[in-house]
């Protein structure tokens, strides 16, 4: 079997970086033969950033799970290609090879069709990390459904606004989901979602994970052990175009609603399996673990699609990082000998804040490369991980990249990059970035530099569109910044052309990893009947990156803050989900404005941030004043 090209050196990167972007669609070309196609395709790359209009390999025709497994089955077939790690340390770990997943996804594929399911048709995942998810995700694009997978933490209105916009056809969930020493009641938030109204909901799939009572409506609710029981194990694959759309996931923006990030079959599926081998070095027979949610693009990318695809054995777990104490990850490494590892930086400092008594005593000595995903890491986060975990000679990945960008963009390639603590690093192949001088709205060349972080050049895993709404796709994106996708995020290069991503330039904020939009969570604390106004802006926190911080102004009468803060937090957690609640509500009977009525978060961030010495000129307000009164309250 055939792998994309793997770099052995610096030296062979700049090589290979300098073809990919003096002749792109040759060098992609010569990827994507590795794959098996049903069909060529007419022609690479079809694009403009203006529509925006992405296309690349139009007309080939694969099935991505043929090439996540059965081109696998003559080499590997009896290799581990999921290996699932339970909640419970005690409980044995199960392990799926690449012919039993195979037969696994096909029988739920044919389940599926038989419940009515077929191309294009959109299929929700409300579910925690087992098995089946994995399983009935590749079943969904064995069969040609558009999977939609929703982070089984949120809420159910936040389910029922998601399965709605996507107008799904099934909704596939468990009973109930264990995580640490709690167990979530799963199938009970669906059941709240379709009693809030999900009129395209045909089939709600249950998965019997705990095996506990449930709520059952037999005009919807079918068991999934029944549905696949004695189900075929050939499942004919739907033969796709490398365009058609593979998933839907939904992601935080600065405005309201949560957007459809839609990702096509093709591209994805060369890139995410490109960039696994080449930031992770994956060697076969390696053990590799990212330990994200498959409900973000980290699990979609780089526990299902990316490791699958080059024939890797993937780990899924269960639990989390501090059951049964904070041992867990390093237990579990140890256990399975874990060579590479992919980790968020709260993780790492929620961790490391418990102390290096539960490192010490393993066994690390498999690990080979480490990776960070999801936000800035810290130096000192870096250093406790380069240290205690990598032992000093385990090189860092630290990945940026987005649910938009499908694949990793920014990262060192396992050791073959020169490593520096806080800087991601360089582009990988075939990734075209660069900084945009914010107030001119031009490209900053030569080294160093900063500005709004750009890419240039398509790349095969970018997004397409925003589901239902490609308008929405372009001003997001491709407007800010005339013939470039905007990645949101601020970024600078240092002497080296080394980047760093400082953060967010956008009103999204990063929460442990997980993005959030300023205005869903205002929105949410609106639905309070005496709020009157909010404005919510993030600031630094220890453990989680950035914390959520909300300024509150509430209608006339009496109001005891802190009844009032305990019934904003449950609203939140009822629109959104507990990762939305907020870490400080503070009461204001004014926010700041410019005299044309804008909220001057500026302002807001520095007071949250206890920066309140920094804030320059506030004459010009509106109402300067109600600056004051926002220093004094702060909490
Ligand atoms: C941030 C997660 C700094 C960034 C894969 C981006 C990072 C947003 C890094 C995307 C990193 C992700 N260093 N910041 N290594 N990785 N980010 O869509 O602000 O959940 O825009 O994708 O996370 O978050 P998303």
């Amino acid at each position: 079997m055939q792998l994309p090209l793997q770099i052995k050196s610096f030296d062979h990167y700049q090589e290979v970086y300098q073809q990919s972007v003096d002749n792109p669609e040759s060098f992609w070309a010569e990827q994507a033969r590795t794959f098996d196609w049903h069909q060529p395709w007419d022609k690479v790359l079809e694009w403009d950033f203006e529509g925006p209009n992405v296309k690349w390999f139009p007309g080939g025709k694969l099935n991505i799970t043929e090439n996540c497994l059965d081109r696998h089955l003559e080499e590997r077939g009896d290799q581990t290609a999921i290996l699932f790690e339970p909640n419970e340390p005690g409980d044995p770990a199960i392990s799926l090879t690449y012919r039993q997943l195979l037969d696994e996804v096909s029988k739920t594929g044919n389940a599926l069709r038989e419940l009515g399911i077929g191309k294009g048709d959109r299929v929700c995942f409300y579910m925690p990390m087992v098995p089946e998810l994995a399983i009935s995700i590749l079943a969904c694009a064995r069969i040609g459904a558009i999977h939609s997978v929703v982070f089984a933490g949120f809420s159910a209105q936040a389910l029922a606004d998601r399965v709605n916009d996507a107008e799904c056809k099934m909704i596939i969930c468990s009973d109930y989901n264990k995580r640490g020493a709690k167990t979530i009641p799963v199938k009970e938030v669906v059941d709240e979602a379709m009693g809030l109204g999900c009129p395209s909901i045909e089939t709600v799939l249950v998965h019997r994970n705990t095996g506990g009572d449930i709520g059952w409506d037999p005009s919807y609710d079918k068991w999934y052990h029944e549905a696949t029981e004695g189900q075929s194990t050939d499942c004919t694959p739907e033969v796709m175009d490398a365009e058609d759309v593979l998933f839907i996931l939904y992601t935080s923006g600065s405005t309201g609603k949560p957007k459809g990030v839609v990702h096509t079959c093709g591209g994805y599926m060369l890139y995410t399996a490109f960039s696994f081998l080449n930031v992770f070095q994956y060697q076969p027979g390696d053990v590799y673990w990212c330990t994200a949610d498959i409900g973000w693009i980290t699990g979609h990318s780089y526990i299902l699609y990316g490791p699958l695809l080059v024939g890797a054995t993937t780990m899924m777990f269960e639990g989390v990082p501090t059951y049964p104490d904070a041992g867990r990850f390093w237990e579990v490494c140890e256990k399975h000998k874990v060579n590479q590892f992919y980790t968020a930086p709260t993780a790492i400092r929620a961790l490391m804040a418990r102390g290096d008594e539960f490192v010490e005593g393993y066994d690390l000595s498999s690990l080979k490369v480490i990776g960070s995903v999801g936000e800035p890491i810290n130096q000192e986060a870096w250093e406790w991980y380069k240290e205690k975990i990598g032992k000093d000679t385990v090189p860092i990945v630290d990945t940026w990249w987005q649910t938009e960008t499908g694949g990793m963009m920014i990262s060192g390639l396992g050791g073959h990059s020169p490593q520096k603590p806080t800087f991601a690093g360089y582009p990988l192949p075939g990734i075209q970035p660069c900084l945009v001088d914010k107030e001119n709205i031009q490209e900053v060349e030569g080294n160093p530099a900063s500005g709004l972080l750009c890419v240039k050049f398509p790349w095969p895993s970018m997004l397409r569109t925003i589901w239902g709404d490609h308008q929405r796709c372009k001003n997001t994106y491709f407007s800010t910044v005339p013939g470039m996708y905007f990645t949101g995020d601020g970024a600078r290069r240092d002497e080296n052309g080394m980047y760093r991503i400082v953060g967010r330039v956008d009103d999204v904020i990063n929460v442990s990893g997980h993005r959030m939009g300023t205005a869903e969570v205002e929105n949410a604390i609106d639905e309070h009947p005496e709020v009157v106004e909010t404005a919510v802006v993030g600031y630094p926190h220890d453990i989680k990156g950035q914390g959520i911080y909300a300024y509150v102004i509430m209608g006339p009468g009496d109001h005891n803050g802190d009844e009032v803060r305990k019934e904003i937090i449950d609203i939140v957690r009822k629109e959104i989900g507990p990762i939305a609640k907020p870490d400080k509500i503070q009461f204001v009977s004014a926010l700041p404005k410019t005299r044309s009525g804008k909220i001057m978060r500026r302002i807001l961030r520095k007071v949250a941030a206890g920066e309140a010495d920094q804030l320059g000129d506030t004459s010009t307000l509106l109402n300067p004043e109600a600056v004051d009164d926002i220093i004094r309250g702060k909490r």
